[in-house]
C-alpha cells in the first residue's frame, strides 16, 4: 500500500516489435487498472541484455516502448512509467535476493530451459538469474498485485517464495504480491497457427499483427489468417482460428462474445474477416497518431522520463534501505 492505494507493477521489454496480442492482453489491461492502483510500469531493459543487443537500438527501441504506454492511455502523471536502468535499486535488491534463491528453483524455471536452448551459444549467469531481477522489481515496489501473462506465473510463484523466505527470516519486510490475470485478451493466438500464442519473434510476419502495421497490411493479415472448413461462426475449442478472431473483435469492439456470434450469426467467413481486420484498424489508428505526436515532442517525453525515474527511486530506496538494513549491511552517516 502507498497511502490509501494498492500498489500495481508490471514491465515489458522493448525487443521485438509489440504486436496486438500485447496491447490486447496486457497495454490495454494496465490502462483500466490505471484508476484503482498505484501502478508502476517499467521498461524492462535490465532483463533485455540476457540475451545480446544492439546497442543504438535497444535504447531506441526502450524509448519507443515507453512513448507506447503514454500513447496507449497511461496518463504518465497517475502511472509511474520509467526505465528499469533508471533505478539502481532494481540491480542492488536483485544481488541481495539472488541470495535468498536456490539454484534448484531457477533450475527448475520453464522460461529459462527454453531461453537457454534458443541460445545455447550464450547461456549467461543473467540468464539464469533473470526470475530474481524481476522478483526484485516487484518487490522493490511493495506490489500488491501483477498482472502477468502465464508465460510469466512461474516467475511470480518464485517471487512469492523469496520474499516469504526472506520475511521469515527478518520480519515483515515485503508485501507478498498475487497475480493479476486479465479477463479479456489474455491470450491472443497466432493467425497462422492459433494453437501458438501470438508473438512478437514470430518468423512468419503473417502470424502476428504489429502495432505499427498499416491499414492495408492489417486487413491482408486477418484475409490470410487461417480458420477451418466449418463455415460456421461459433466460440468453440474445434474451431481455434475462429475463436482467436472472436476474441480480437471482441477486445477491440468491447463486445461481449456471445454478441459477437449473434452479429454473424449466418454470414461468411471472408465477411467476418474484413470486420475483425476493420475493427483493428479503428483501433491501431489512433494509437499510431498519438504515438507520432507524443514522439515528436521531446522535452516533454525527456521531463516525464526525468520525474518519474526520480519517484520511483523514492519508493524503491525506501524498500532498498529498510533490506540492506536488515540483512546487516553498515548504516549510512550523513
Ligand atoms: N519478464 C517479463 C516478461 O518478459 C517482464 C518483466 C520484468 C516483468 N519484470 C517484471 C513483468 C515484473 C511483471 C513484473 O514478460
Amino acid at each position: 500500500m502507498i497511502g490509501e492505494q494498492k500498489v500495481l507493477f508490471s514491465g515489458m521489454q522493448a525487443t521485438g516489435n509489440l504486436t496486438l496480442g500485447n496491447y490486447l492482453g496486457a497495454l490495454q489491461n494496465w490502462v483500466s487498472l490505471s484508476e484503482e492502483y498505484m501502478t508502476f510500469y517499467s521498461v524492462v531493459d535490465l532483463h533485455s541484455i540476457t540475451v545480446r543487443q544492439d546497442p543504438a537500438e535497444l535504447r531506441s527501441r526502450a524509448r519507443k516502448l515507453l512513448t507506447l504506454y503514454i500513447a496507449a492511455g497511461l496518463d504518465p502523471k497517475k502511472n509511474c512509467i520509467y526505465y528499469q536502468s533508471h533505478v539502481s535499486g532494481h540491480a542492488e535488491l536483485a544481488w541481495i535476493l539472488n541470495c535468498f534463491t536456490y539454484m534448484g528453483e531457477l533450475n527448475r524455471m520453464t522460461q529459462f530451459k527454453d531461453k537457454a536452448a534458443k541460445h545455447a551459444d550464450n547461456i549467461n549467469a543473467g540468464l539464469f538469474t533473470y526470475p530474481v531481477l524481476m522478483a526484485a522489481d516487484i518487490l522493490l515496489y511493495q506490489a500488491d498485485v501483477v498482472p502477468v501473462g502465464k508465460d510469466q506465473q512461474q516467475h511470480l510463484e518464485l517471487t512469492r517464495n523469496v520474499a516469504q523466505r526472506f520475511n521469515a527470516i527478518y520480519g515483515d519486510v515485503f508485501t507478498i504480491p498475487e497475480a493479476y490475470i486479465g479477463k479479456t485478451g489474455a491470450s491472443i493466438k497466432s493467425l497462422q497457427d492459433p494453437a501458438k500464442k501470438m508473438s512478437k519473434s514470430d518468423e512468419n510476419p503473417n502470424a502476428s499483427i504489429y502495432l505499427m502495421d498499416d491499414p492495408d497490411t492489417i486487413i491482408r493479415k486477418f484475409k490470410r489468417a487461417v480458420t477451418d472448413s466449418e463455415a460456421q461462426i461459433l466460440y468453440r475449442d474445434e474451431q481455434p482460428g475462429i475463436k482467436n478472431l472472436i476474441d480480437i473483435y471482441s477486445a477491440c469492439t468491447q463486445k461481449g462474445v456471445e454478441d459477437v456470434v449473434r452479429e454473424f450469426d449466418g454470414k461468411g467467413y471472408g465477411e467476418f474477416k474484413l470486420a475483425v481486420g476493420e475493427a483493428v484498424v479503428s483501433v491501431l489508428k489512433p494509437l499510431q497518431e498519438r504515438f507520432a505526436q507524443i514522439s515528436r515532442d521531446k522535452d516533454y517525453l525527456d521531463g516525464i522520463i526525468r520525474e518519474n525515474a526520480q519517484k520511483a527511486e523514492y519508493y524503491a530506496t525506501k524498500t532498498l534501505r529498510k533490506v540492506q538494513k536488515k540483512v546487516g549491511f553498515p548504516e549510512r552517516v550523513h
